[in-house]
């Protein structure tokens, strides 16, 4: 018995050999975020490509803030170090981190690649090299309090006064009960998700997307004042001051608590709100931020998400671009669809019955793609870092009250011209 177990293991170990020529018994490192439950999914997902290709992978985690993860892999890459295979990149990093990454197309089958929405493949081509696959895909996206809104006979709101105005309606009727309760949590810190937040009004109101693609700096126009002056008057009112220094989390853990009517955040927080020990769990609708006012309005979410890229620096370059093909194929983006809400990249898994079902705002997010509002990240390519803190420095000054919209986008506009060299990027 004990030899024939013996022999089955050796013939196991064969042809699992056979079936994977490749098996080199590596250890690789995958720098992930920590948003949410991302960690954890990375290293699940991590784990069973070890399992199966028999080699390991050491995961390291990075700050959940985006700025301080492109410092983090900036320092790294400048020193060609080798200690990171596998990045984790932002849908706004390619033009800036181009160079350190390897071209994948020779090792991401064709059909794979075609089935991704084409926008974020475009996205990673630079220079006709493809740095990085899509992971996964981001929009921003309204959560609100369906009992909330039930109780006061409020409908989901259509634009921004609507949503000011139910805010205020029940915060007032139940601050007596709650005094913590606030209307609108959004990202206000001065960071990469104020620039999200802010190119959603601003494109709302029909007032561009600050640089063109074409290159011109359109951030200096009236609609973009109107959208940063409402977005001024919601800070002591609808939002809490506190607001001007929450990342994705903080206005997570507020809304999950109980103690907000609307929050403006990712998909991820879906599965989070409705997780078993989730206060809100059940009591949480969703649908796409509001319309702005005046001839340009229109819906607009901003584009995220997130890319896996392979170090030119790594000393296992086969390995690590398997290791994405695996992170980035249509059975592992399911996986972290069902059990995170992190939108696949991929068009196929749209049509798929079980996740249409255990993510009811998926049937709408091909809607919500077509409408998402890139930020600029192509035209101005390894500048965009600069000009989006300029951004967001412009709109959190005018946050709190430091000059006016008007004021502040004239000042932003001259900075971009000049980083920009008049418009050329
Ligand atoms: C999310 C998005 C990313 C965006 C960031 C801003 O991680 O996926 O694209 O830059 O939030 O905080």
């Amino acid at each position: 018995m004990a030899r024939s177990i013996g022999f089955i293991a050796v013939m196991v170990a064969l042809l699992g050999g056979f079936a994977t020529p490749t098996r080199a018994q590596v250890t690789l490192s995958i720098s992930c975020s920590s948003l949410g439950i991302e960690l954890e999914l990375c290293q699940e997902g991590a784990n069973e490509w070890g399992k199966q290709t028999g080699n390991s992978v050491k995961l390291v985690a990075t700050p959940p803030n985006a700025e301080e993860r492109l410092a983090l892999y900036q320092q790294l890459l400048a020193a060609g170090s080798a200690d990171i295979d596998v990045f984790q990149i932002d849908v706004v990093w390619p033009g800036t981190l181009a160079s350190h990454f390897l071209d994948l197309t020779p090792y991401i089958p064709p059909e794979d690649l075609k089935d991704h929405f084409e926008t974020l493949t475009t996205n990673d081509t630079v220079e006709g090299k493809l740095v990085a696959v899509p992971f996964f895909v981001d929009a921003g996206l309204l959560f609100y309090r369906q009992d909330l809104l039930d109780k006061y006979g409020k409908k989901p709101p259509r634009d921004w006064s609507e949503l000011t105005e139910t805010a205020k309606a029940i915060i007032d009727g139940e601050r007596a009960g709650n005094a913590q309760l606030q209307g609108y949590v959004w990202q206000g810190r001065a960071y990469e998700g104020l620039t999200c937040n802010s190119i959603e009004w601003v494109a709302s109101f029909g007032g561009g997307t600050i640089v063109e693609t074409d290159g011109k700096i359109s951030i200096n126009n009236a609609r973009a004042a109107a959208a940063l002056t409402l977005a001024r008057s919601w800070i002591g009112t609808i939002s809490p001051e506190g607001v001007l220094n929450y990342a994705e989390e903080d206005s997570r853990g507020v809304f999950q608590s109980g103690n907000a009517v609307f929050m403006r955040n990712w998909p991820y927080a879906w599965a989070l709100a409705n997780a078993p020990d989730s206060p809100v769990k059940g009591k949480v609708g969703i649908a796409v931020l509001p319309q702005g006012a005046g001839d340009g309005a229109r819906h607009a979410s901003a584009l995220g998400g997130q890319h896996l890229a392979v170090s030119k620096y790594s000393a296992h370059p086969k390995e690590a671009a398997d290791l994405v093909r695996y992170l980035t194929s249509a059975g592992e983006q399911k996986r972290r669809a069902m059990k995170g809400s992190f939108n696949p990249t991929r068009k196929s898994l749209y049509d798929d019955q079980e996740l249409l079902q255990a993510l009811p705002f998926l049937k709408d997010f091909e809607a919500v793609l077509e409408n998402a509002v890139a930020r600029p990240s192509t035209v101005t390519g390894a500048k965009y870092s600069r000009a989006s803190s300029e951004y967001v420095r412009a709109v959190h000054n005018t946050l709190t009250g430091k000059g006016t919209a008007e004021e502040n986008l004239a000042g932003l506009e001259k900075q971009l011209e000049r980083i920009s060299r008049g418009g050329k990027w």
